[in-house]
């Protein structure tokens, strides 16, 4: 055992991992993941943007999958922002399509490999057709106890930390909590996150080196791991190596 640990330690990053590997020391709890990269991925193609959006959405199924063979105990996807409304209306109409798309196809299977679906966002702008298939999918997946795959959709951390904080203002003036109870556990239990813990992992895809608005407050002591590799093209592989990375980390949440 020790030796097969002082093997797997001595892998680099980028070496190849297989799921015992992974499985030899502790997987994140919760990973986060900016998916980015489709529009790169199609025009590489020569396709239209929605193409690689379409097989985004192929990867959101395999690495869910993965995730949830590994023990992992929750994976939040950033599936569209409060500032991706700036996209051009047919891209937008189409990424508003994505999840009943999703659902229709692979519901059945999230049901039968126990995954608990959960939206993470401002339900306000949503469409209806949208908010009707994850809600389904929520529903149908209420009492399951694997992977929570939480999509955050019309998510932006700012919009979500100014919306707990006109919730607990309210909470206070009609008595619910007093200003006294304010701190930040409470804060957290306002957040669109408050039923899952603050991710253990971030992973962002294709190169980008930035946070885009997403889960800032839940970020604070997570560990981050960049990819080169387009989010459609991203695999079980590329999981593996940003888990081995994790968890070759040593996280002293401020201590020593
Ligand atoms: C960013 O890449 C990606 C998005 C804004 C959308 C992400 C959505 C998916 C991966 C599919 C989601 C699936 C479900 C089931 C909801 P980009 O388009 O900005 O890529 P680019 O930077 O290369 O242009």
């Amino acid at each position: 055992m020790l030796k097969k640990i002082q093997q797997w330690r001595g892998k680099e990053p980028s070496g190849n991992y297989s799921k015992e590997d992974i499985l030899q020391m502790p997987v994140p709890e919760h990973i986060a993941i900016i998916m980015d990269g489709n529009g790169r991925w199609a025009q590489k193609r020569a396709l239209p943007r929605i193409a690689g959006h379409h097989e985004g959405m192929k990867t959101v199924r395999k690495i869910t999958i993965c995730a949830n063979e590994l023990g992992v105990k929750a994976l939040t996807m950033y599936a569209f922002s409060t500032e991706n409304w700036k996209r051009p209306k047919m891209e937008v109409e189409y990424l508003m399509k994505l999840p009943e798309e999703f659902l229709s196809t692979f519901l059945p299977e999230l049901v039968e490999k126990n995954v608990k679906v959960q939206l993470m966002g401002n339900r306000d702008a949503i469409p209806n057709h949208t908010l009707n298939a994850v809600d389904k999918a929520i529903e149908e997946t209420k009492h399951n106890t694997g992977l929570t795959l939480n999509f955050a959709l019309n998510y932006g951390s700012r919009d979500e930390i100014v919306h707990a904080v006109r919730n607990i203002v309210d909470d206070v003036k009609n008595g619910k909590i007093i200003e006294s109870e304010i701190n930040e556990s409470l804060f957290s239990g306002y957040l669109y996150s408050h039923a899952l813990p603050d991710p253990d992992l971030l992973i962002r895809t294709s190169g980008e080196l930035r946070l885009s608005n997403f889960m800032l407050w839940q970020l604070a002591y997570t560990e981050f791991y960049f990819s080169d590799v387009l989010w459609p093209d991203f695999s079980e592989q590329e999981l593996y190596r940003a888990i081995a990375t994790f968890q070759k980390r040593g996280r002293r949440f401020g201590g020593i």
